[in-house]
This record gives C-alpha cells, structure tokens and sequence, in this order.
C-alpha cells in the first residue's frame, strides 16, 4: 500500500451532516473511505472527459429474434477490435439476449462503440459504465 497522507477539512455543519447520512447509506466504515471514492470518482471523470484511457463496460439488451442484429453487432465489435477485451453473451429469455463487452482505451472511442451498438434496430437498451484503469 503507498503512504498515506492525511489533511483537515472545514465543512458546514449542514454539509457534514449530510455527508455523515450519504455515507451511512452507502456503508462507508469511515470519511476517509467515502472521500477517497469521491476524489477517485472525479479523477476517472476527468479521464473520461479529457479523453484519457479508460476501462468501461457496455451491457446492452436486445432481442434474439433480429437474426441480422447479431451479424452486426459483431461487425461494430470487429470495427473496434482494439478496444474489446471480452464479450459475454447471456440468453435472458426465449426472446431476449444480454451482452456485456468490456473495453479498454479511449474514452471518446468507448463512448462511440457504445453508440453505434445502441443505434441497431432490435437493441432494446444500452448502458455505458466507465472506470479508472486502477491507477487513481
Ligand atoms: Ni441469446
């Protein structure tokens, strides 16, 4: 583990109060854990938006019925074949199909991969979710 450094901070009571609620709820053990998550979660927000590599996974839902969905699906993964790391196919139900494809790299490029899957008639739902590569 690297070294940990520590500083005070100065917040409203107000403030504070709802802090102590919000991390309650989310089963923080302490502060520090719950600040780290937010200063964490801002410097993956910047990756994003800065255009910096990410990891992200799409999980989309789409119907099995749209023999032709499939062929294209695939083709947009080989389009971005840099970025896929892994896909993972799940039969839902008799009529739906679940993929989750988890991808590396640029964030713009993710975002776009994610776009084009959810443009295809049939796909029922798109969900992107982006996170660090680990090193934040
Ligand atoms: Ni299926």
């Amino acid at each position: 583990m690297s070294k940990l450094y520590r500083f005070g901070v100065s917040l409203e009571k107000k403030l504070i109060d709802a802090f102590d609620s919000h991390i309650r709820k989310q089963n923080y053990q302490n502060r520090s854990e719950a600040i780290r998550d937010l200063i964490r979660n801002e410097l993956v927000k910047k990756q994003w938006v800065g255009g910096g590599t990410v990891a992200g996974v799409i999980v989309m839902t789409y119907s099995h019925h749209k023999r032709e969905l499939v062929s294209k699906m695939l083709d947009i993964q080989h389009d971005f074949q840099e970025l896929v790391i892994s896909t993972q196919h799940i039969h839902l139900s008799h009529h739906n199909c679940l993929e989750i494809i988890a991808a590396k790299g640029k964030a713009g490029k993710i975002e776009e991969l994610a776009a084009k899957l959810k443009s295809l008639v049939g796909v029922k739902h798109v969900n992107l979710s982006i996170s660090s590569l680990g090193d934040v």
